[in-house]
């Protein structure tokens, strides 16, 4: 079985953008920029923005932090990501996700303007994808792909199964999946909390993306030998972290799998470098 490392597949990624950004210094630009708002406390998002800031840190990329009190209101956030959006040294904008009750995130999310929407949230970006049309592709399917493309895991023909139908990941992985290309072309399947016999879609699989968030939910009577497993979940159980896949059992059944931690976490924030990347040469 081979274990697709995401770890030392998103280092690679990111060490190419950081030496982009070091060629483009060199030539007297400027750095690419991302601005992060934080809003509140949630204690799992202080952990993610701090490891963007590190990343972006890395890669030599300019980051501004607004860490803002969980009492913001609806109109300073608005006003902050009008200000962003008309700044010329910020390429990227994120919004922390989950925002605090009383914040309607979906509005905030549309204001952002969509060359600068990084995490490729905004209606128009999730549009030109659904149309197939270039635009940011939201950073944890993008990153799913990108591991797909470093193992050459062909997807062509294959039956891709997803499972969960997230706007940030079970849809826009579906569509890319969908997609064209040697990482697309899949007949797609998707599968959510409604579907009654989870296991006769799975067992049918060529390749199962997970992207539940239940702890161990799939179970090696649910899988094929040499099924390609990418587990997007986290959870966070008595025994520290782990995905919605049972590693363990698995690893003797499927071909190629991902650990979790260590398999799509690190390709998202690897994704978000490339995006903000991709944003600064549409600007420039
Ligand atoms: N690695 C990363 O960088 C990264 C990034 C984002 C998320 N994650 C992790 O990925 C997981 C999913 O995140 P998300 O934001 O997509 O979660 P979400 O918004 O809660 O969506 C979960 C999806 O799973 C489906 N589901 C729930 N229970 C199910 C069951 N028993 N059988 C089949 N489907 C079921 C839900 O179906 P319904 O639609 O019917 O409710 C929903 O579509 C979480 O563990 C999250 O922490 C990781």
């Amino acid at each position: 079985m081979i274990i697709l490392d995401g770890k030392a597949t998103a280092k690679k990624i990111r060490a190419k953008v950081a030496e982009q950004v070091s060629g483009l210094l060199a030539e007297g630009m400027r750095a690419p920029g991302l601005a992060v708002i934080l809003v509140g406390d949630d204690p799992a998002s202080q952990v993610y923005v701090a490891n963007k800031e590190r990343a972006c840190k890395e890669a030599g990329f300019i980051s501004e932090t607004f860490r803002l009190a969980a009492s913001t209101s609806q109109a300073e956030l608005e006003a902050l990501i009008l200000k962003l959006n008309a700044r010329s040294d910020i390429d990227g904008i994120l919004l922390q996700l989950p925002l605090p009750r009383g914040l309607d995130s979906d509005y905030l999310l549309a204001l952002i303007s969509p060359e600068k929407d990084v995490d490729g949230f905004h209606p128009v970006n999730m549009g030109r994808l659904a149309l197939g049309l270039p635009g940011l592709r939201p950073c944890t399917p993008a990153g799913v792909i990108e591991l797909l493309k470093e193992y050459d895991l062909k997807t062509v023909g294959k039956h891709a199964v997803v499972v969960g139908r997230s706007n940030i990941v079970g849809k826009p992985l579906a569509m890319l999946l969908a997609g064209p290309g040697d990482f697309g072309n899949a007949t797609v399947t998707v599968c959510h909390s409604k579907t009654p016999d989870l296991s006769a879609v799975t067992r049918q699989a060529d390749f199962i993306f997970l992207a539940i968030g239940r702890p161990r939910l799939l179970g090696p009577e649910m899988v094929r030998p040499g099924t390609v497993i990418i587990d997007v979940g986290i959870n966070r159980t008595e025994q520290g972290l782990c995905g919605d896949a049972d590693f363990e059992a698995l690893c003797k059944i499927a071909s190629a799998m991902t650990p979790a931690p260590g398999g799509v976490g690190p390709m998202t924030i690897a994704m978000l470098l490339s995006n903000t990347f991709q944003a600064y040469q549409t600007r420039n």
